[in-house]
């Protein structure tokens, strides 16, 4: 039997999760709930049954697991209700915006003994899953930097999520995900501060750029820095080693793995260059750098539902754990008094 879900808010991200649950074997949509008709008017031209009745959806028990795709600041009372009402839930990202309200989350979920997750389907991108890969591999030695970054040219937060009230701004729509993917790759306890500056570039109410430094407890950085006005990007990873480095171009399998060939490896010469003469800048002659394929890992954002549904039916752990979900909350609001008062803060 399928573990069936119905939707709250279907909106832009809930069609995703609708049409990408036909891929996950196990789980079938069957029901949405919106305050706006004609979305209501989507979902059962769709095939869902729809309401525009909260109560009424929740007393359906044709569906034991419900997803909350609203704009951030409406996703705490609806996931308190739904648990309330008996069902699983996954609330999508940013879980909130106080950690006031995902304690009471937690604790709801405790209270009912329902399962509550976050989708933080990033852990499943192939980029970030490469990047973790080439990190556990050692071959860069000591990476005593990593930068994870993300350059867009839109230019500016679009709708709700330009809009404070609603939980806009960058670092709760995508630092949400790099943060957690920093976590994921370097420990939940990997980090000792953090230090954040927001920028308004084309947003005046909320941030659409951040650069961020987590200081880490074996001494090296990690950076997330994302731009939506930034007319040249830069690779979506950089790994600076004592090894060797490694970057990758977007969110696809394609930069490399560069190390030197220790066998030739000399004492660098002085070089002339256009800077003048350089011994520590001057290009590493031909032959002396060898340049590695990134590995392929075997990913999916699937992979989350198939999680959720066998946690559900008890026979996996949950991955996507509310005390993570919190830790990251917790980091996004350090990130913002860090940004105002410009300091660091100790995590
Ligand atoms: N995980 C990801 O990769 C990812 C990607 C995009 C969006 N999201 C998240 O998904 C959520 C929704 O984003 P979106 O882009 O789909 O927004 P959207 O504006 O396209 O859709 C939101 C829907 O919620 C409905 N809604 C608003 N308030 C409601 C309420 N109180 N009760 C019921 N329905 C309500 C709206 O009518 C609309 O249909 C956000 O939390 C966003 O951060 C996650």
């Amino acid at each position: 039997m399928p573990v069936k879900m119905g939707i709250i808010g279907y909106g832009g991200m809930a069609g995703w999760h609708h049409e990408h649950s036909a891929e996950t074997p196990g789980l079938e949509v069957v029901a949405a709930y919106d305050i706006d008709p004609a979305r209501i008017a989507k979902a059962q031209e769709k095939g869902l049954k729809g309401y525009d009745s909260l109560r009424q959806f929740l007393a359906d028990d044709s569906f034991e697991l419900v997803l909350v795709a609203t704009p951030n600041d409406a996703h705490c009372r609806l996931v308190l209700d739904a648990l309330d009402a008996g069902k699983h839930v996954v609330c999508e990202k940013p879980v909130t915006l106080t950690l006031r309200d995902i304690d009471r989350m937690i604790e709801t979920a405790q209270k009912n003994d329902r399962i509550f997750t976050v989708h933080q389907n990033r852990r499943w991108d192939k980029d970030f899953r490469i990047a973790r890969d080439v990190l556990a591999s050692e071959t860069l030695g000591n990476v005593y930097s990593i930068q994870s970054r993300l350059h867009g040219s839109g230019g500016a937060m679009h709708g709700w999520r330009g809009e404070k009230k609603h939980g806009g701004g960058m670092l709760f729509d995508w630092g949400v995900h790099f943060i957690d993917q920093a976590y994921t790759m370097c420990g939940w306890d990997a980090f000792t501060s953090v230090r954040c500056r927001t920028a308004n570039v084309k947003t005046t109410e909320v941030d659409d750029y951040f650069h961020l430094q987590f200081d880490r407890k074996d001494g090296g950085e990690y950076v997330v820095e994302i731009g939506t006005f930034v007319l040249k990007e830069l690779p979506r990873w950089m790994l600076l080693g004592d090894q060797g480095t490694a970057y990758i171009n977007g969110f696809a399998r394609s930069g490399g793995v560069i190390t030197l060939d220790n066998a030739i490896e000399d004492e660098p010469v002085i070089v002339m260059t256009s800077a003048g003469p350089t011994r520590t800048f001057a290009p590493r002659p031909d032959g002396v750098k060898t340049e590695r394929e990134l590995p392929d890992p075997d990913c999916h954002w699937t992979d989350y539902y198939k999680n959720v549904i066998a946690t559900i039916e008890g026979r996996e752990e949950l991955i996507v754990k509310p005390e993570q979900v919190r830790r990251v909350l917790a980091t996004i609001l350090a990130a913002f008094r860090s940004a105002k008062t410009q300091k660091q803060i100790k995590l």
